[in-house]
């Protein structure tokens, strides 16, 4: 038989935003899969690439004024350097804007088309006059049908919790310019995805790799029955035309799983062997690894793509969970979300990989990021156990015996218990469960520090130096194999193990006791004990308060600044403040405001000033911000956030970034609220607020 061919890929992320340490469950485990394959002498490759087509790809480069592929490029180059920081490996890293994606693209289109399996059909869909597109579910927003609930997206009520459409919502609006939306009709592509119902049930019944778990409820969709699934998007929109359409195009999720087999192509450019060879038979051998959220993608759709278009199927679809961190969903105002690179500033990338590994198992369960749990297993394990170990033995041998072993210690109990557990960590890893393997790792060098612990060498080279030197031998041996099982995890760590070791590149099959008379280089320790796992929480710095005026009146120095005397309900103030252009005195007496009350107090023109008020301005336009039900001394905070108290300058104050968007005022994304209400600026989205 011919040697497998093995391609595994990760879920293509998105190319318009960063990674995450919650993507990053994914792009670790698989990076862990991968590397023990070839290690274990597997024809194994990885391949990813990004995610480049769609509606929100369009909108944002149609927002930042910059083309899609400029927005792509951005984040490709992003995204690979955050993958490579993380020790994550790819052997293709390709997009799906690519010339080989639009190939397999069309040829995969026109394969189901000439089985019969796409028709079009005129449907009926939401859309803007205004930005003259079709509306998705999350572009319009507008009153639930059920429960008549204002404001929610196209496709699912938030307060009732029923599914609807775009086109059922009462008062459509379009999300993007806040224009009435209307209906239109287009005709659209379909892929019958229901004609493939029984050879689907017969390949998830028939493939024990498959997550039974996750079978069993795909098995139900199907026995409900499966829905076709549309496949094409009217323009304006990013993505591959439909061959013979002039302003259709292939819905994103059509091209982006073809994504898996030309990031393969890319691979083979300058091979002997071409993508085929890993995606048919008879060597070709298929793994995805995925997240929960794209299961129906991946177990249904691709697959029926592929059974029509004559690819081999997936042999194990590997679905993760995802990630929480201290117990609930990353947030940023508690300070537990982390960009890849947000990340790296703290930790040290091995700490998370080893974190992941030692929670994955080839079961579909949220893994959760304990910040405490994470620290005591770097310091416990990690540094204390397998680090340490390391640099004892290495350190021990340069130090006493001219960093020369010769003979070892034929401890034959020693071997047969080390040996056995590589072993059980080699299965482990074969099988998802790289949760039990890190156990064998650790077991591994525990029996080497309860060896070098028994054994005393520290005594034993006074007394008995040849002794002391063979039991020195057997240790750099154990470090040996510890380097070579852990090296899927902690490739980095390996990586110097094995150079301090003077063994480069060793494989799984060097797994023994066989190196003596050899000569190692110098010590270095390679993994920091964690000292401080504190994260910051999101600190709002302005301490704002609602504020009454009782009286405003010119200010004699300065034409166009006013004095108002106002009420924080426990006190009263007088603040300066340059508005006199935009309102008469008599307008603002009574109007509730919004002021910095930790503002460092100041004289402007000879009048102290103890306080600023904010207001938002566009063009020639100013307006106060206000909360009109709210009291005087009311706190207003940034929904989320903590509140500085602490006095703070005028150019602490200037760092502050406040915007308006539907009114509302936002500081990092939070709109700014009392206790009653939100606060709020009557003027244009894009106002600066200061
Ligand atoms: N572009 C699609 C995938 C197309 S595959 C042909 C996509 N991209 S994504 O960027 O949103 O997600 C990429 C992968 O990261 C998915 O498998 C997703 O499940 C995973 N994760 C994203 N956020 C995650 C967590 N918070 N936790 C764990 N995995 C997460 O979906
Ligand atoms: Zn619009």
């Amino acid at each position: 038989m011919a040697k497998k061919k093995i391609v595994v890929t990760s879920a293509l992320p998105y190319a318009n935003g960063s990674i995450h340490i919650g993507h990053l469950v994914e792009y670790i485990q698989t990076d862990i899969f991968v590397r023990f394959l070839k290690l274990t002498g597997e024809d194994a490759i990885y391949c990813c690439a990004d995610d480049t087509h769609g509606t929100p790809i369009q909108l944002k480069s149609e927002q930042l004024k910059i083309t899609p592929e400029k927005l792509i490029a951005k984040y490709s180059k992003e995204h690979q350097e955050d993958f490579k920081a993380f020790h994550i490996k790819f052997d293709s890293y390709y997009t799906t804007n690519s010339p080989e994606n639009q190939k397999y693209a069309e040829f995969i289109f026109k394969k189901l088309k000439d089985n019969g399996d796409i028709y079009t059909k005129e449907i009926t869909q939401t859309y803007c006059e205004q930005c003259q597109r079709f509306l998705p579910d999350r572009y319009v927003k507008g009153e639930c049908p059920k429960c008549g609930a204002p404001d929610q997206y196209g496709d699912v009520c938030e307060s009732c919790g029923t599914a609807h459409s775009t086109t059922e919502l009462i008062n459509p609006r379009c999300a993007i310019c806040g224009a009435p939306a209307s209906k239109k009709s287009s005709n659209h592509y379909f892929f019958r995805l229901s004609s493939y119902s029984k050879k689907l049930d017969k390949w998830l019944t028939g493939n024990k790799m498959l997550q039974p778990e996750i079978v069993n409820y795909i098995r139900n969709w199907i026995k409900e029955g499966l829905q076709d699934w549309d496949i094409s998007r009217d323009g304006p929109y990013f993505g591959f035309k439909i061959p013979g359409e002039e302003n259709k195009y292939f819905y994103v999720w059509l091209d982006a799983p073809v994504g898996y087999i030309s990031s393969t192509a890319n691979y083979c450019r300058d091979k002997k062997f071409k993508e085929d060879a890993y995606w048919k038979k008879p060597a070709g051998e298929i793994i995805h690894v995925i997240g929960k959220d794209i299961i129906y993608f991946h177990y249904l759709f691709w697959p029926a793509m592929l059974m029509g278009s004559g690819f081999n199927l997936p042999k194990y679809i590997v679905t993760h969970g995802f990630l929480t961190v201290n117990g609930e969903k990353m947030s940023k105002s508690r300070g537990t979300f982390f960009t890849a690179r947000e990340f790296l500033e703290k930790f040290d990338p091995q700490l998370l990989r080893y974190y992941y590994a030692s929670m994955l198992s080839k079961k579909m369960v949220d893994i959760d990021l304990d910040f405490k749990d994470f620290q005591d297993k770097a310091n416990n394990e990690l540094v204390a156990n397998i680090a340490n170990f390391c640099f004892r033995v290495l350190s021990f041998t340069n130090k006493n015996f001219g960093s020369k072993i010769g003979e070892i210690d034929e401890n034959k109990r020693l071997f047969a218990e080390i040996l056995e557990k590589a072993e059980k960590a080699k299965k482990c890893y074969a099988d998802f469960n790289f949760n039990q393997a890190v156990k064998e790792i650790l077991a591994i060098s525990s029996a080497g520090n309860k060896y070098f612990q028994e054994k005393e060498p520290w005594k034993m080279v006074k007394e008995n130096e040849e002794e002391a030197k063979k039991v020195l031998g057997t240790c750099i041996n154990i470090v040996k194999v510890l380097s070579i099982v852990a090296s899927p995890v902690l490739p980095f760590f390996a990586e110097k193990i094995q150079s301090q070791l003077n063994l480069p590149d060793l494989e799984w099959d060097d797994i023994n006791f066989e190196t003596k008379n050899h000569e190692i280089s110098k010590a270095e320790m390679v993994i920091r004990k964690l000292e401080s796992v504190e994260i910051q929480k999101d600190i709002f710095p302005l301490d704002l308060k609602v504020a009454r005026i009782t009286a405003a009146g010119p200010h004699p120095e300065a034409d166009k600044l006013v004095v108002l005397q106002i009420d924080l309900g426990k006190e009263k103030r007088q603040i300066v403040a340059g508005i006199k252009k935009y309102y008469k005195p008599e307008e603002l007496v009574g109007k509730n405001i919004i002021v910095v009350s930790n503002l460092k107090p100041a004289k402007l023109r000879g009048i102290e000033s103890n306080g600023m008020l904010l207001a938002a301005l566009k063009g020639e336009k100013l307006v106060l911000l206000g909360a009109p039900n709210s009291s005087p001394g009311d706190q207003v905070s940034a929904e989320g956030a903590e509140t500085n108290k602490a006095q703070i300058t005028i150019d602490d104050f200037a760092k502050v970034k406040l915007g308006v968007r539907d009114k509302k005022v936002l500081y990092n994304e939070k709109a700014l609220k009392t206790e009653k209400e939100e606060v709020t600026a009557e003027i244009e989205d894009g106002a600066k607020v200061s």
